[in-house]
């Protein structure tokens, strides 16, 4: 591991709560440049991939939801006292969503707070995950029940890393860049329909464009609403019907990005269903999402268990179920919709 010049080029530069966070792309070998007295987060997975580093301070979770939990964050607390890192000192967080997340809570609550640097090694993680400042872990059942926001200074993005991915989790990974996409960036739409087999076979330059311009795309709506008091809240478009799915199918029967795909072809005819979408728009999303291999079908489960699990999502105001709503590229409506039309869209074929 090299720790002389460290060479990567700058993405995007975001101001987060009065702090700086830096996304930057860099080749494999460069990934742990400057890192090696920090402490690393790793899993049993990303510990054994192409940029895993040699010979430096690391915590091995387990792989899997489950480690996003309270015994990891103690795992990862207790050694850094057994390490004497001091407040100058810094965690990395190399690994999918659930290191990020868990590794920049610690960091966040270590001697009341100490710098991150996460390197994302799924796709989720490098579009969505790693950026925007929300840590969290599991706790009393429920998913991120505990948490805090504390960005990371750096966030290294690294493609290379993906290609030892399944199958599943890269795809899982572009539901939310084709998310991105469909909220604020026409060109990568476009990117998307143009190259759909360039970028599910994981080819450059087109996959590092998908991965920059995502991020782009998250990173104009974190920094407009940090704290998520109005605008972040169209980052869950498809997330309603999503976390619905992921609960009654049993967590783990879909993976979050299959679900978020069929939560986005669900929110477009909902869309379409109260006037807000135009027909010509939600076909276009359709049409994307079953280029990609995402089952979109609405009878996929109950739809009465949908609604009652959808009722008890916690963006429910004034009575009625929120959703995000895709009128248009880069147009977007958050809205209350009655639970009969909903009740429709999860039965009628569409
Ligand atoms: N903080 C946020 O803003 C935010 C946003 C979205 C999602 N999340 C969180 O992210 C988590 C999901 O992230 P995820 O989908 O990356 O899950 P994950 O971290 O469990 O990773 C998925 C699987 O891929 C493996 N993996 C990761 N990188 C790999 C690589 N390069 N090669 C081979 N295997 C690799 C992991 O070991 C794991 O088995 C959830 O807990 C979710 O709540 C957080």
């Amino acid at each position: 591991m090299k720790d002389d010049a460290i060479e990567r080029t700058e993405w995007v530069r975001l101001t987060l709560g009065g702090s700086t966070s830096t996304v930057t792309h860099s080749g494999v070998d460069e990934l742990a440049d400057g890192l090696s007295d920090a402490l690393w987060v790793m899993d049993a997975n990303t510990d054994a991939i192409a940029g895993a580093p040699e010979g430096v301070p690391k915590v091995v979770l387990p792989v899997g939801e489950a480690a996003k939990s309270w015994p990891a964050v103690d795992r990862i607390l207790r050694a850094a006292v057994e390490r004497e890192i001091d407040r100058h000192g810094r965690f990395v967080g190399f690994g999918g969503g659930v290191v990020c997340d868990v590794a920049a809570f610690a960091a966040s609550v270590y001697l009341r707070g100490v710098a991150v640097t996460l390197i994302p090694t799924s796709l989720l993680a490098m579009v969505d995950a790693a950026i925007g400042g929300k840590t969290g872990v599991n706790f009393a059942g429920f998913k991120n029940m505990v948490g805090t926001f504390h960005a990371a200074d750096e966030v290294r993005i690294c493609e290379e890393t993906t290609h030892s991915l399944s199958e599943r989790e890269f795809r899982s990974g572009l539901a939310e860049a084709i998310k991105a996409a469909l909220l604020d960036d026409a060109e990568l739409l476009e990117i998307f329909e143009s190259h759909a087999e360039a970028i599910l076979a994981r080819k450059n330059p087109v996959l590092s464009e998908v991965i920059r311009r995502s991020i782009l795309v998250k990173a104009r709506v974190v920094e407009s609403d940090y704290r998520e008091g109005g605008r972040r809240a169209i980052l869950n478009l498809g997330h309603t019907f999503a976390h619905a799915l992921e609960s009654v199918a049993g967590f783990g029967e879909w993976t979050h990005g299959e679900a978020v795909a069929w939560g986005i072809a669900r929110a477009a005819r909902l869309g379409e269903a109260t006037g807000h979408t135009p027909a010509q728009h939600a076909e276009r999303i359709i049409s994307l999402l079953t280029r990609y291999g995402y089952r979109i079908e609405p009878g996929v489960a109950d739809p009465h268990a949908l609604l009652e699990a959808m009722r008890h999502d916690k963006k429910r105001a004034g009575g009625a179920i929120r959703f995000v709503i895709p009128c248009g590229v880069g147009e977007t409506v958050v809205e209350p919709v009655d639970e009969v039309t909903v009740l429709q869209g999860l039965v009628h074929p569409g």
